[in-house]
């Protein structure tokens, strides 16, 4: 893994929903490459599993319990990182939830939760994590959007509705930020095989070819191959890239 490569040595990451997917490969990614990992999940134990098999493996790395959704909470995350390891140089926003159900038979909490965590989170993490980037005049964010923020995802509204507000959330720091050493990107996913997919259960009466257009054709990926593009972007060799997003879906929306 990392194919030799040391691009975070010296570099410290926050790295949320940690505890599985894409999230738990991008601090094995950060790890392998040299780097210290805070690895914080809503499941405060897979957190710690994961900090506990990075540490195994002779790196630095803390679990943080944290619900991205609570201010408090992320504010604890961001400061416990800067003290246990040093500082805070990366910030990866992977923690998300989703479901499906038809749009007519949402519930406004369902709606809002997947708001909260999805979008309200990864803006309280920036948020907590840019006044330190601006004083040190360096920083990388990079965010989760999805595939759901540029192809239609029937049944999805509201985390198609969070995902496309992350891009635009992501652009907006990488002007507003830019000029003061922080750079902001996204990575639009499709397809990668993680938990996350025991959320895809079809809405009755759902019309099956709905699914099939959002399904790669190439076939499901690990989450690897989605971290490995995490790193590539929160590292140095992605120095002039700011407010993008990368399609890592295997075609699915080309
Ligand atoms: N897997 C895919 O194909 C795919 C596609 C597009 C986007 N994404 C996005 O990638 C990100 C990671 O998803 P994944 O596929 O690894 O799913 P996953 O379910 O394996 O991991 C998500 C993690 O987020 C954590 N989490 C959930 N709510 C949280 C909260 N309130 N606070 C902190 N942590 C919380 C979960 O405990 C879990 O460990 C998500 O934002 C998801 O929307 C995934």
């Amino acid at each position: 893994m990392g194919a030799g490569l040391a691009r975070f040595q010296d570099r410290i990451a926050l790295v949320t929903g940690a505890g599985s997917g894409i999230g738990r490969a991008t601090c094995e990614r950060i790890a392998a490459e040299g780097g210290s990992v805070a690895c914080a999940d809503l499941d405060g134990s897979a957190a710690e599993a994961v900090a506990q098999a990075l540490r195994a493996g002779g790196s630095r790395a803390l679990g943080v319990a944290c619900d991205v959704s609570d201010a408090d909470a992320v504010e604890g995350a961001v400061a416990r990182t800067r003290e246990e390891l040093g500082g805070l140089d990366v910030l990866v926003n992977s923690a998300g939830i989703l479901h499906f159900t038809h749009t007519h038979e949402e519930t406004l909490d369902a709606w809002n939760r997947v708001l909260a965590v999805n979008l309200t989170g990864t803006f309280l993490a920036c948020r907590a994590a840019l006044p330190h980037f601006v004083e040190q005049g360096r920083g990388v964010i990079v965010n989760m959007s999805s595939t759901a923020a540029l192809k239609a995802h029937a049944w999805a509204a509201a985390y198609s509705a969070s995902k496309g507000g992350v891009q635009a959330l992501t652009f907006e720091l990488a002007v507003e930020y830019g000029k003061q050493g922080v750079r902001a990107n996204c990575v639009c996913a499709g397809g990668i095989q993680t938990p996350i997919h025991e959320s895809f259960q079809l809405p009755e009466g759902a019309d099956p070819s709905l699914l099939r257009r959002i399904m790669p054709f190439t076939g499901f990926r690990g989450p690897e191959d989605c971290a490995a593009v995490i790193a590539f972007l929160a590292s140095d060799d992605a120095a002039h890239v700011n407010g993008e997003f990368v399609r890592v879906d295997g075609a699915m929306c080309a």
